[in-house]
């Protein structure tokens, strides 16, 4: 069965689960989730000199981390088609006096309200999963990236060794979905959509070539946590 990934729908679901969203993403990856954003921010290494992207932001969570990393340099955007998960990013950026740096903007990323060639990083946390139109995300992520800048995509995969492979696989497909719908209660079944997103979407080699087609290149990926998450790192051509 082929995931709706319509974005009234990816908006509503999103809209829905917004004010538990923190807690429920910390309390269904055993709190991994704030190690895997610090190793994406540590895997890019950027500096002050220019602006830096998170694209499909949600709460913000990575454009934080990019403003802690840089301690407040550059300026870090943070852009989401969500105004619910916006809201709280925008006021955790208030609570750490991080406002003047870090701007949450509303915008669909696969049509970004940038110029060409501006952004040293631009980011992706859990969120190309859910853009309707992979490539187009790709390849926006990486018309507004600088020549020899970093595009970073950090996703959910599934472990490939066993025995994390049938254990995780079971949490996932059966628990998960539960847990996450007796703690955070939707009409959306937002934690079925979960799993269901993560076993259509492209991991590994497969990512790598929708990044190279995309324009990337030296391409690198990086199993997480026993390939729970995958990190993919690309560089635009100079
Ligand atoms: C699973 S959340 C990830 C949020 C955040 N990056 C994180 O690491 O927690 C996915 C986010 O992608 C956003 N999203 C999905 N499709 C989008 C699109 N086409 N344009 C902009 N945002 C989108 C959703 O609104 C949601 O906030």
């Amino acid at each position: 069965m082929t995931v709706d990934k319509s974005g009234q729908r990816i908006r509503r679901m999103f809209g829905a689960i917004a004010p538990k969203y923190d807690r429920m993403n910390h309390l269904l990856s055993f709190n991994v989730d704030r190690y895997w954003r610090r190793r994406t921010v540590r895997a890019v290494q950027p500096d002050g000199t220019a602006p830096i992207l998170d694209v499909c932001t949600g709460t913000g969570d990575l454009a934080l981390a990019f403003w802690r990393y840089t301690r407040g340099a550059c300026p870090v955007f943070g852009t989401d088609f969500c105004p619910e998960m916006l809201a709280i990013g925008r006021a955790k950026g208030r609570r750490l006096r991080a406002e003047d740096c870090v701007e949450f903007i509303e915008a669909d990323a696969q049509q970004l309200p940038f110029e060409a060639n501006m952004f040293q990083v631009v980011s992706v946390a859990f969120g190309l999963r859910n853009v309707a139109d992979t490539d187009q995300g790709l390849a926006e992520m990486t018309r507004v990236c600088r020549p020899g800048g970093r595009v970073a995509v950090l996703e959910f995969s599934m472990p490939r060794r066993q025995p994390m492979k049938m254990l995780y696989g079971f949490y996932f497909r059966h628990i998960l979905p539960r847990l996450g719908q007796w703690l955070a209660a939707n009409e959306h079944s937002a934690y079925d959509y979960l799993p269901a997103s993560v076993s259509q979407f492209p991991e590994g080699e497969a990512l790598v070539q929708r990044m190279q087609q995309a324009g990337l290149h030296d391409v690198r990926y990086d199993p997480l946590a026993f390939g729970i998450a995958t990190l993919y790192v690309g560089i635009k051509p100079s």
